[in-house]
Parts: structure tokens; C-alpha cells; sequence
């Protein structure tokens, strides 16, 4: 049985100020919810107050990023091991707004991912197709791709990946739990040929505007083990709802 995993990325978004407020609200709405795994990733700016204030409840930290290097003349970075010490258990790699935005290809992404594993952080590894790739046939082909050349050398242990089709990414438009499904299994399958049985504890994420009112529909999907949530996960009533999703 694989735990549901529900983790807000905030991306650029909120203060010090805004993260605290948050969070104070948000403690009492997810005491009850010991059966899921609840990630908040704010800007690396709010970790350290984050991180004291969640210390002995159910929800744990991630870092929106990390470098590959451990430390060096790399100005505006931070290194896995910072993250670590800040009180992050997970950092979020492979963002398409990463890929897109940053030029993060493949092969960049997997040394990251190899640093933050030598530095005891958990990966939410995110792969997804743009509009143009679905349309055209390649859905699969791409995800074959991110996954083959991300998670080279790499175990999987320490590893969630997250499914986020890009043209479903902040659009409101959500895949529909079919489409979730489908791609889900397809990548559970992919990873088997990289971790064999191992493949069915590895928990995959969808993503790409969740919201309380379609994740119970998402999260009946066999293979749709959690969500990364962006847009919904901003307010704490909001993301509590997911977070609350209903059991069956
Ligand atoms: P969204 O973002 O929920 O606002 O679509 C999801 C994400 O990019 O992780």
C-alpha cells in the first residue's frame, strides 16, 4: 500500500510574514490526516521559519530546487547540503518551469539529483509533455525520456516522482482521472524496467491544477498515489481540503 502524498509548491510566492501566517493556520485543519504525507515547499527565503514551526507535527519541508555542487564560487545558488541543514526532508527537481525557464535539461537534472541524494534529501523527481507533444503522439516518448535520463544511476528509495503535464499547469485545465491514469501506469511501467518490483512503491504524483473539487476523483485513480499542487495549495483551508481528500 503505497502512503498518499499531498505537497504544496508555492513557487514564487509568499512572504516571511505570509508562510507564518499560513502555516499557524494550517497545523489544526491536517492534525487528523496521519495517513498521508504532507509536504509544504516555500521559497527558500521562508525554510528556516517554516521549518521551526512544523518541527513535531505531521507535515514535513522541501526546497523548490538545489545545485549540484556541494559548495564554490556559484553566486545565487544553494548547495543540497544548506537545504539538508535548513530542515528540508524533500526538494522538488525537475520542474517543467526549471526546464523551461532555466534551461534545466536532462542531464543537469540528474546530477542534481545525485547531490541532493548524497546529501540525505528525498527527490520529487517532475517529468510531463507539453500541449504540442500530447497532440502530436509523443506523451510517452517524452516521459520515457525525462525518466531514462534523469533518474540514470539513480535508486529509487529516496525517490517520488511527480507526473505534470505541462498544458494542465496553472491553465485550470486538468487531465481527467482517465488521462491520469493512463500516463500513471504507463509510468509505473517505465519505472519497473529501471527498478523491476521495486517500481510499485515508488508514489506518483499528479499534478497540474489540482483542487479540492477534482482530487478525490484523481486520487481513486489505482496509480495516482499523491498530488503537487500549486494554484490551490496557497491557501490553507484550500490545500487543507486536499489534503483531506476522501478515503475509500
Ligand atoms: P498548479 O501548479 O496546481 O497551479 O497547476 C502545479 C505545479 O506546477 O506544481
Amino acid at each position: 500500500m503505497r502512503k498518499p502524498f499531498l505537497a504544496a509548491n508555492w513557487k514564487m510566492n509568499k512572504t516571511v510574514a505570509e508562510t507564518r501566517a499560513f502555516i499557524d493556520e494550517f497545523i489544526p485543519l491536517v492534525k487528523a490526516a496521519n495517513d498521508a504525507d504532507i509536504v509544504l515547499a516555500p521559497p527558500f527565503i521562508s525554510l528556516h521559519t517554516a521549518s521551526g514551526m512544523l518541527k513535531g507535527t505531521n507535515i514535513k519541508l522541501a526546497a523548490q530546487n538545489a545545485f549540484y555542487e556541494d559548495k564554490g564560487a556559484y553566486t545565487g545558488e544553494t548547495a543540497p547540503g544548506m537545504i539538508t541543514d535548513a530542515g528540508c526532508e524533500y526538494v522538488i527537481l525537475g520542474h517543467s518551469e526549471r526546464r523551461q525557464y532555466f534551461g534545466e535539461t536532462d542531464e543537469i537534472l540528474n546530477k542534481k539529483v545525485h547531490a541532493a541524494l548524497r546529501h540525505n534529501l528525498k527527490v520529487i523527481f517532475c517529468i510531463g509533455e507539453s500541449l504540442e507533444e500530447r497532440e502530436s503522439g509523443k506523451t510517452f516518448e517524452v516521459l520515457k525520456r525525462e525518466l531514462d535520463n534523469g533518474l540514470k544511476d539513480i535508486p529509487c528509495d529516496k525517490l517520488v516522482v511527480a507526473y505534470e503535464p505541462i498544458w494542465a499547469i496553472g491553465t485550470g485545465k486538468t487531465a481527467t482521472p482517465e488521462q491520469a491514469q493512463e500516463t500513471h501506469k504507463y509510468i509505473r511501467e517505465q519505472l519497473a524496467s529501471l527498478y523491476s518490483e521495486k517500481a510499485q512503491e515508488i508514489r506518483i504524483l499528479y499534478g497540474g491544477s489540482v483542487t479540492p473539487e477534482n482530487i478525490d476523483a484523481l486520487m481513486a485513480c489505482p496509480d495516482v498515489d499523491g498530488g503537487l499542487v500549486g494554484g490551490a495549495s496557497m491557501k490553507a483551508d484550500s490545500f487543507s481540503k486536499i489534503v483531506n481528500f476522501k478515503r475509500v
